[in-house]
């Protein structure tokens, strides 16, 4: 059975989003059933049975959006501790956003990929490739085998 990546984005004119599907084909390359959705159509309990999820917003005003904060808050319940993780973002000038969704997650007790992804504006060739090479060290952490305990 595959591993499955849940890729969750805000993206206001498509940035974020297309950083969103190139981490997903970055994962996808490596044998992991990815799956791309915006934040606001997220299924929770998909999200909660999905083994690594990455989640991205653009910054507006110094900080991530309101509503992607909000949305973060909602996972409390869902026990995602353990679970793989990753942050992104397009950003403009400051790019704090990726940076405060990394620590929320951690505060989730996901195990967050450092450093996070950020990306000026519009995504270039090269970006793209940064990205997809995110989506395939997501699927190396998923693949490592458990440290047995002494
Ligand atoms: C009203 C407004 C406020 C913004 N504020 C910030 C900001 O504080 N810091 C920053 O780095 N970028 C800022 N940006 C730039 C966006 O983060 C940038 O355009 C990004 O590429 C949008 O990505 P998206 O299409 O995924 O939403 C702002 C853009 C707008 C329109």
């Amino acid at each position: 059975m595959k591993k499955t990546l849940m890729v969750v984005y805000l993206s206001t004119s498509g940035n974020t989003k297309r950083m969103a599907d190139a981490i997903a084909a970055g994962a996808d390359s490596r044998g992991i059933n990815s799956e791309v959705v915006s934040f606001y159509d997220v299924d929770l309990d998909k999200l909660r049975s999905a083994d690594a999820i990455a989640i991205g917003s653009s910054t507006f005003w110094y900080k991530m959006h309101d509503a992607m904060e909000k949305f973060l808050d909602r996972l409390k319940p869902l026990k995602l501790e353990g679970k793989v993780g990753a942050a992104f973002g397009s950003y403009g000038w400051s790019g704090e956003a990726p940076v405060q969704i990394a620590q929320k997650m951690r505060e989730l007790g996901l195990d967050v990929i450092d450093p996070v992804l950020r990306v000026q504006w519009d995504p270039e060739e090269k970006d793209l490739k940064e990205c997809e090479r995110l989506g395939k060290d997501i699927a190396k952490a998923l693949k490592k085998e458990p440290v047995p305990v002494a």
